[in-house]
């Protein structure tokens, strides 16, 4: 019997190598015809540790599983994938968290062992790279350009937040002039996670790492760069563990390296490990940070495309938009092109947490709306309150209204209401959520992790602290003057955003004010400035 126990860093969190010890001793009694299977996670996180069973009908579930159910699990049949445990979930696919999905980039997430590189080729893995070398068979110009225009035509824009097109990112990267006397070009995975509520990067790379590899190998066939970078966050050791066996496993057979396949193409590739700044996952701060420097941002241009990693052309993509490139090259463009809507195209991995009943992946095409993820996938509030706002897009993203809520997920709709998708981190909050607290967050947030560099930002913030603190101080005295105090606190707080929006050299200062400016125009029942709080 194969029983497969999910090794990605959320189920070990839940106990998942109790749960892998505590069966393996126990069912010895029972048979030795037992392989455990340490896959990556399904992304159906509120399961975990979910413990699948293959069975000759395919694969069922159980979960989520603790040490102490795995007596009554083999008891009661677990080995056959029998459907009578009260932890039984019937067939893996057909749990509607996973079925109502659109997996694309997370085809194979949970399905195979992430190390195991047969697994991955049998499941369509380096498809893409074998289309990629036909494109190049002819002649190398003319195939890098054949690569390039198949991500333009795919329509696949940054994952990591900004949305840029990947096809024009490449593409500036494949005609610029790598600089004597190295004349090389990089390929630099952003790995830098940094997002509260964001976890795709992670799952990703615990689950299906050689889809990253894959990715990274193409690109630098696309552009003509021999050597990759993966700039990963120090706080995710497992996706380091996990990335360094799969890169020593691509080595040995020959998918990295010299003369990749017999193909002629060299790729090196490296995981470089940061020391816990956000500010670093920022590209130019990041590249700064792999040259060994200290995380300050740097002026663009030059874009890193035309000077980026030891001032050579470098394409700078995040995780999830370097793992879409395999399936792109393997379907073809149109494929990935049919999915999603307007100028958002293809799938974007939303990632359910904060005060969420279901919280984990949800793989879709872009055009679903927030409250159909919410409450369909996420199945409402953790806690059984009422949801009062619901933060888009990391910590620099806007609180979001129940009337919002019915918008599209498309980068474009989120834009018209002043607000971002980001990196696709989806953050619940119920009805005890202090909306002034957030707001000071936002601002707090930003005087931890700001680089110093430029004033708006490294003052602002701490400005913008103050007069949060000023004004919950003035609300509590609750003097005369406390009305006309508020009001002008709140123009104040309000100029602030607008210095840091228009004069921060990057995206941390100058998003800062977005949490901020959704609060005072959304909630402002429910920020202190509100001068009716008086009345
Ligand atoms: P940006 O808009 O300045 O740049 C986007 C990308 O396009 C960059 O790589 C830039 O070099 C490239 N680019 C722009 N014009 C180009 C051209 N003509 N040719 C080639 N490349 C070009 O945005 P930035 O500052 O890189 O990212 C900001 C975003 O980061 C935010 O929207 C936020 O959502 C996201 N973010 C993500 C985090 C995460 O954990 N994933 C954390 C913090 C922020
Ligand atoms: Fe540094 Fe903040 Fe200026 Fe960005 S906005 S360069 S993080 S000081």
């Amino acid at each position: 019997t194969t029983v497969f126990i999910p090794r990605d860093t959320t189920a070990l969190s839940m106990g998942a190598d109790d749960v892998v010890q505590a069966l393996k001793f126990q069912s010895k009694a029972i048979t030795d015809d037992i392989t455990i299977v340490r896959n990556g996670s399904r992304g159906l996180f509120y399961l975990e540790p979910l413990v699948e069973v293959m069975t000759p009908k395919g694969r069922v579930a159980y979960g989520p599983v603790q040490v102490e159910d795995v007596e009554s699990l083999l008891a009661q049949g677990l080995l056959d994938g029998n459907s009578d445990h009260p932890l039984y979930l019937g067939f893996t696919e057909e749990i509607p968290f996973l079925a109502k999905q659109q997996r694309l980039t997370f085809i194979r997430a949970g399905i195979i062992d992430p190390t195991n590189i047969d697994e991955y080729i049998d499941h369509s893995g380096f498809s893409g790279l074998t289309n990629a070398f036909a494109m190049l068979d002819q002649d190398n110009d003319n195939g890098r350009q054949a690569i390039v225009d198949e991500i333009k035509t795919s329509g696949l824009r940054g994952r990591g937040g900004a949305a840029f097109p990947a096809g024009i990112k490449w593409q500036t990267v494949l005609d610029a002039k790598a600089k004597a006397p190295e004349q090389q070009k990089y390929i630099v995975c952003n790995a830098d996670e940094g997002d509260s509520g964001t976890f795709s990067d992670r799952l990703l790379m615990e689950a299906d790492p050689f889809c990253l590899i894959e990715g990274m190998i193409i690109a630098g066939l696309a552009v003509g760069a021999s050597q990759g970078y993966i700039y990963l966050r120090s706080e995710y050791p497992q996706a380091k563990n996990i990335l360094e066996q799969a890169i020593t496993i691509a080595y040995q057979q020959h998918y990295l390296g010299k003369d990749i396949q017999q193909s002629g193409q060299t790729f090196d590739l490296e995981v470089r490990i940061g020391a816990g700044a956000y500010i670093c996952g920022e590209e130019t701060s990041l590249l700064e940070s792999l040259e060994g420097k200290r995380g300050l941002v740097r002026a663009k241009p030059p874009l890193p495309a035309i000077e980026g990693l030891f001032g050579q052309p470098t394409i700078v993509n995040n995780v999830i938009s370097l793992a879409s490139v395999p399936i792109i090259m393997e379907k073809g463009a149109q494929y990935y092109q049919d999915f999603g809507v307007g100028r958002s195209r293809g799938t974007l991995p939303f990632q359910l947490a904060g005060n969420i009943k279901q919280g984990g992946l949800v793989e879709l095409a872009f055009g679903t709306s927030l409250a159909d993820l919410v409450n369909d996938f996420g199945a409402g509030s953790y806690s059984g309150k009422p949801i009062k706002a619901i933060q888009v897009g990391g910590p620099l993203g806007a609180y979001l209204p129940e009337h919002q809520w019915p918008t599209e997920l498309d980068y474009e709709a989120f834009a018209k209401m002043e607000a971002v998708l980001g990196h696709g981190g989806i953050v619940v909050f119920d009805d005890s959520v202090d909306m002034t607290a957030q707001a000071r967050f936002a601002m707090e947030f930003c005087v931890a992790e700001s680089c110093g560099k430029c004033t708006p930002c490294r003052i602002g913030s701490v400005r913008g602290v103050e007069v949060i603190d000023k004004m919950t101080k003035t609300h509590q005295e609750r003097s005369e003057k406390s009305t006309e105090q508020l009001a002008e606190l709140n123009t104040l707080l309000v100029d602030l955003c607008d210095t840091m929006t228009d004069g921060s050299l990057c995206a941390m200062g100058g998003m800062t004010p977005i949490p901020v400016r959704s609060i005072l125009n959304h909630f402002s029942d429910d920020f202190v400035a509100t001068t009716d709080k008086f009345n």
